[in-house]
Formats: structure tokens, C-alpha cells, sequence
């Protein structure tokens, strides 16, 4: 039988790299556990009273940024979001400098959105405290995956043996990298979609099915996955029109057929409306989970301040602390 830790050992999150199924089990299981504090009238518990989590941010977000100061505040934190366009940064001083600065005042956990890949993780060798990745490049976003991830579990009872299609902008994305490899450890079968100049080489690599084609690779697919193009990374032009785009890899009904009939729809947001995805689509209430996905982000974002967090509170508690 395979060893299992009594406890989450992870000093940081910084990618799904590096996590067992149990580690993801763990947090799926805590971050159910908070869904039902978040949908009551009093949303708030003590687990993290005295602590500080900072929110530094060098990329836009709204669902990451706000989820996580909502995690870190129902769970009884202080939370620091940093306006980095109001900071010294835009002085001159460096992201290391930066975090060392923020580190001299003693923060339990850092959450880190950046635009470089690797930027939170040489951040993280920087400091005492726990940190969390919001993001970096187009390498990882944790989180996001364990949100998806959650989000499927829910409504299906399970990842393992179900066949999920990423598609779109796979080249530029830090959700599908995340996504890919969390979904593969849980044993789920994953397919992407995306014309070549968008489909990262070696990608049959990381263990999926390359598809270049929609109805194909959405053919009896459990769950769809929708991408945005993410312009703000494109140098030069990847694809001919947005027009062209959307007839070829824009989610539609007529496409979504060749899926299972009780398929589920997914995008991480932001969501580009008649790009990457029919309005009617994104809108569907009986299949769209869109939402969810939002909700479940607050959740999932407890869950992982609440584990990173236990050693300095000397807290191992499963449930969680006071539910
Ligand atoms: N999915 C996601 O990361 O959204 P934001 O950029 O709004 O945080």
C-alpha cells in the first residue's frame, strides 16, 4: 500500500507539479467542507484569526484576486490587497525586493499573480511564508485546476475515467497546463483542441490527445473545457480572423452535439462572448457551470490558506478548524 501523509506537507502551492492524489483529494474534500460557510448568513469563521495573507498582484483578475481575499477574510484573516500600480514597483524596485520588503512585515501567506512563468517561485525561496501561485506566465495556475477540478466532482461524482476537452488558446495558457496535469493525476482522459499556431510543441507529451479539429475532439467528451485567446501574450498574429476563429473553434450548439448529452461547460473567465463561445452556450442553465466554477474558486481558495498555513498555527485539524 502506498504511503499516505498523515497531513498536507506543502510548505507553498506553486503549481499542480508536484501534488499527489492525495494531496488533491485533501483539498477538494476541505474546500467541500467550506462551500456550505460561504452560501450561509454568517460567512465567517476563526481558523485564521491573527494571521495575515497579502494579495500582490502584478496581472489583472477579478475572480482570482476577489475569491482570495474573500477566502482569506472568511476564514478570520487580515487581508492586504497590494496596488501595485500605486506601489514602489513602479519606482524602479525589483520583484525580489519587493517581496523582501513585504516579508520584514511578517505575512503568514503571499499570493502572487505574475506575468513571467517561474516569477512566484523564485519569490517563494524568498521568504518565511507560505506562497500561494495566482498565476504565473503561461506555466501554472493552481488553483484554477483544483476550482475546475471541484467543480466536476460535484457535479459528476468523480475525475477518474472521465474524458474531458480543453480547447482554444492552449499555448498561451497557465489554466490548461494546470488543468492538464491535474487531470491526468486523477486518472481522467484528456483531450485539447486548437488550430497548430496555438498547440504547444511536445504537447502529446504531457499525456493527451491532440486534436485540431472541434467535432472530433469533442466526440463523446464528458466535460468541454473553453479557452480564451489570450491577446495580451500574443506577439503577431495567431490566427487569421476573430470571425474565422470563431466558425472554426468557437463553442457552438451545432458543435457541442458530437459531445455527450449531459456534457458540461466550462471557462475559466474571463469569457470573450461570441469568440470562444456562443452566448447561448455560456448561458445555458442546464449545462453551463460556469458560475459554479466562481463560487467553488471562494472554496477551493479557503481550502488551500487553511492547509498552507497549519504548521504556523500549529493546527492539524481535517475538518478544517471550527466549521
Ligand atoms: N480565471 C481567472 O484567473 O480569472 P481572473 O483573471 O479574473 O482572476
Amino acid at each position: 500500500m502506498e504511503f499516505q501523509p498523515s497531513s498536507f506537507t506543502h510548505r507553498h502551492l506553486l503549481g499542480i507539479e508536484g501534488l499527489s492524489p492525495w494531496d488533491i483529494e485533501k483539498v477538494l474534500d476541505l474546500a467541500d467542507n467550506y462551500v456550505g460557510l460561504s452560501r450561509s448568513r454568517h460567512k465567517k469563521t476563526d481558523v485564521l484569526r491573527g494571521l495575515t495573507v497579502i494579495n500582490l498582484f502584478f496581472e489583472n483578475s477579478t475572480r482570482t484576486l476577489t475569491s482570495f481575499e474573500l477566502a482569506g477574510k472568511r476564514l478570520g484573516a487580515d487581508v492586504i490587497n497590494m496596488a501595485v500600480a500605486n506601489s514602489s514597483i513602479k519606482k524602479g524596485e525589483t520583484l525580489i525586493d519587493t517581496a523582501m520588503t513585504l516579508n520584514a512585515m511578517h505575512p503568514d501567506a503571499l499570493v502572487v499573480r505574475h506575468s513571467d512563468s517561474g516569477a512566484v517561485k523564485l519569490l517563494a525561496q524568498k521568504v518565511n511564508c507560505a506562497v500561494v501561485n495566482g498565476g504565473d506566465g503561461s506555466h501554472e495556475h493552481p488553483t484554477q485546476a483544483l476550482l475546475d477540478a471541484l467543480t466536476i466532482r460535484r457535479r459528476k461524482g468523480r475525475l477518474e475515467g472521465l474524458t474531458v476537452t480543453i480547447c482554444g488558446d492552449v499555448l498561451h495558457s497557465r489554466v490548461a497546463r494546470s488543468n492538464i496535469l491535474l487531470l491526468n493525476t486523477m486518472g481522467a482522459r484528456v483531450r485539447v483542441v486548437a488550430p497548430p499556431t496555438l498547440m504547444p510543441a511536445a504537447i502529446d507529451r504531457m499525456g493527451v490527445e491532440v486534436y485540431t479539429n472541434m467535432r472530433e475532439g469533442l466526440k463523446d467528451a464528458d466535460i468541454v473545457m473553453m479557452l480564451r485567446l489570450q491577446t495580451e501574450r500574443m506577439q503577431g498574429q495567431y490566427v487569421p480572423s476573430i470571425r474565422e476563429y470563431f466558425h472554426f473553434f468557437g463553442l457552438t450548439e451545432e458543435k457541442l452535439a458530437a459531445a455527450k448529452p449531459d456534457c458540461l461547460i466550462m471557462h475559466p473567465g474571463p469569457m470573450n462572448r461570441g469568440v470562444e463561445i456562443d452566448s447561448v452556450i455560456a448561458d445555458d442553465i442546464n449545462r453551463s457551470v460556469i458560475l459554479d466554477q466562481v463560487e467553488l474558486g471562494v472554496a477551493v481558495r479557503m481550502a488551500v490558506l487553511d492547509l498552507l498555513t497549519r504548521d504556523r498555527r500549529g493546527d492539524n485539524d481535517d475538518l478544517g478548524g471550527k466549521l
